[in-house]
């Protein structure tokens, strides 16, 4: 079984993974500008560059990004979206069954971009953070595990931001031993 992980920005949660003994096999980010980049290479980790500016559209850059991951990966293997932020065609997930992402707000409140800030906007008390499989539509799916994060009165966007940072470092590793345990039958410590 092989882990593959998606980023297209900081990569805090690539490391989180990383860091908590996930065997992240291979890094793919479509920025180069990517910090997730720097991050892979500190820690050891391959990482393969598919620079979605190279490519006229994005048919042409998801085309290049199946072929890839077709050439890379078993079917069944483990694909986590991190912080990756374009939507997966249907033809990957189709092929791909296991596409785990990981998303902060407890959805299906705040869809979409900016969900932080929705959250505050919209002016609820409580939000949190919700790893679920991908389907076709952007940020639905099973869900597989939620964390709730209070928002307090005198919150703020980076306040509200380090906390809910700080609940998916924790819960994205721990849920993703939990899916190597019961479906890939490995346990990791
Ligand atoms: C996280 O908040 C994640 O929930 C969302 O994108 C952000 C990625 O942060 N999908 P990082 O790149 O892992 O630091």
């Amino acid at each position: 079984m092989k882990i593959a992980v998606l980023a297209s920005g900081n990569g805090s949660n690539f490391e989180a993974l990383v860091k908590n003994n996930i065997p992240v096999d291979l890094l793919i980010c479509n920025d180069e500008q990517a910090y997730a980049l720097t991050r892979a290479k500190k820690m050891n980790i391959p990482y393969q560059l598919i620079n979605d500016k190279d490519f006229e559209n994005n048919k042409l850059y998801n085309q290049k990004l199946f072929e890839f991951l077709k050439q890379t990966l078993q079917a069944d293997d483990l694909i986590i979206l991190a912080g990756y932020m374009k939507l997966i065609p249907a033809e990957i997930i189709d092929y791909f069954p296991n596409i785990v992402n990981i998303h902060p707000s407890l959805l299906p409140a705040f869809k979409g971009l900016n969900a932080i800030e929705q959250a505050l906007v919209y002016g609820v008390k409580v939000t949190g953070v919700t790893i679920h499989y991908i389907d076709s539509k952007m940020d639905e799916g099973v869900i597989i595990a939620q964390q709730a994060v209070t928002i307090d009165d005198d919150e703020n966007f980076n306040s509200l931001l380090v906390k809910i940072n700080a609940v998916e470092h924790q819960l994205f590793p721990k849920t993703i031993k939990r899916i190597i345990k019961e479906k890939y039958e490995k346990s990791i410590d």
